[in-house]
């Protein structure tokens, strides 16, 4: 499957050319769209392939009363997969998304947020999480989309949901979602865990995120947030970002960043080692 970062408004023809090249079964979008821009989510609701997205902090655009939320959500319709299960007819697949619109920092639901959604409390986000995981299969992949990572990823800046932007650095991830995971382990640990938020690059040109890791129960992170996700390399020739993911049964067996030419040749891939866990 592919896995689109935070957009940002980077999406259009050229990027729907290479899904028709590449056929994904399936493509994810971790949020942060646009700043609201409606005609940009209503071209990925069309995709002609299988659709899950979590929306992003930004796609509330600047309206705090919840009207362009809410506009997304009708667009998106049954592709957006917030505290529920996407599912699809032909597709042994279901993504189970976390709590909408996170910014990180533990739990917070934004003005927007409450206004659509009402006031959430963490216990009953994270009860909806798990409540969607308890839905999936035994023989699919348990596979968790969310804009933030969980806590507990680490604190350094250049940890995968770690704060970069201020000091001190600290963990800048989603408490509810971290305490899911936690639960949900108990019977049974999750695959992989998808998220954006975060952006690869540190600020003020420190370098790069980690951008994936594995537990010791031997659930993956990916943070997918590899943001410019296109433009020009320097040869001056276009490249495209998706990360890449790809399951044989219940087993995650290969996961990468990759960078597409517009003909869907790889220019540039990093592939992740994977531990096999003891639980395959
Ligand atoms: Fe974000």
């Amino acid at each position: 499957m592919a896995i689109a970062g935070d957009l940002h408004g980077a999406w259009g023809d050229a990027d729907e050319k290479l899904l028709n090249l590449l056929r994904p079964d399936a493509v994810l979008f971790v949020g942060d769209l646009s700043n609201g821009n409606l005609h940009l989510t209503r071209r990925i609701a069309l995709l002609p392939h299988p659709v899950a997205v979590i929306l992003g902090n930004h796609d509330c655009g600047f309206d705090k009363n919840g009207g362009i939320l809410h506009q997304q959500l009708v667009l998106l319709d049954d592709c957006h997969c917030a505290w529920r299960v996407r599912r699809w007819e032909r597709l042994s697949l279901s993504v189970v998304g976390a709590r909408p619109c996170s910014s990180g920092g533990g739990f917070h639901l934004s003005q927007a947020v409450k206004a659509v959604y009402g006031p959430v409390t963490l216990d009953q986000s994270v009860e909806r999480i798990l409540s969607a995981a308890a839905s999936v299969p035994a023989d699919e992949p348990l596979l968790i989309l969310a804009h933030c990572g969980p806590t507990g990823l680490g604190s350094n800046p250049d940890s995968p949901c770690g704060r970069d932007w201020k000091s001190p650095a600290i963990d800048w991830g989603d408490q509810d979602l971290s305490i899911a995971i936690d639960r949900m382990a108990v019977t049974r640990p999750p695959d992989l865990v998808i998220f954006g938020h975060m952006h690869h690059a540190l600020k003020r040109g420190s370098g790069y995120r980690q951008s994936l890791t594995q537990d010791r129960r031997g659930t993956v992170y990916l943070n997918s947030a590899c943001v410019p996700r296109s433009g020009l390399d320097q040869q001056g020739c276009p490249f495209f970002h998706f990360s890449w993911a790809e399951f044989s049964g219940t087993c995650l067996t290969h996961l990468s960043h990759r960078w597409y030419a517009p003909d869907g040749k790889v220019k540039y891939k990093e592939t992740f080692p994977l531990m096999r866990p003891m639980r395959h």
